[in-house]
């Protein structure tokens, strides 16, 4: 038995960080599965994409109100500082990034052994987000390295939902 869960990303609406929009036809489909007591896979599909790499995080809510804007903070319910998906040090919802080829699209697949599908720290409820810029993994010596990766605008979020 496993539990699954999907998630539609989009530009929820309205420009992100206050400036242009520049993610209006960044959609995509996220798929997650956890077997009992294993690591939860998943794998997406991210379309209308600038090539290259873009971060790609679980942020805390599911709240659209404001565009991808008040989707919160990386999912962090440990208090830790943000990091790359394979170090010790990373936030829950830190996923690095995915990469879009010449024609925009970013397909992909990873496991994790952090990300939930059940229990107190389930990511059920909370948003995938897809950013217009490179996720530097807390290694950029940015103001925001350390919180953000410095992955700039939000282009696509939506809410994680049981199937
Ligand atoms: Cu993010
Ligand atoms: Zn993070």
């Amino acid at each position: 038995m496993s539990i699954n869960a999907i998630c539609t990303v989009g530009p929820n609406g309205k420009p992100c960080g206050g400036g242009e929009e520049k993610g209006k036809n960044v959609t995509g489909v996220i798929n997650l599965s956890q077997p009992e007591g294993g690591e939860t896979t998943i794998s997406w599909k991210i379309e209308g994409l600038v090539p290259g790499p873009h971060g790609f995080h679980i942020h805390e809510f599911a709240d659209f109100s404001n565009g991808c804007m008040s989707a919160g903070p990386h999912y962090n319910p440990h208090g830790k500082t943000h990091g790359a998906q394979c170090d010790e040090e990373r936030h829950v919802g830190d996923l690095g990034n995915v990469e879009a080829n010449a024609d925009g699209v970013a397909e992909g697949s990873v496991t994790d052994k952090l990300i939930q599908l059940s229990g107190d720290f389930s990511v059920v409820g909370r948003s995938f987000m897809v950013h217009a810029d490179v996720d530097d993994l807390g290694k950029g010596g940015h103001d925001l390295s350390k919180t953000t990766g410095n992955a700039g605008a939000r282009l696509a979020c939506g809410e994680i939902k049981l199937v």
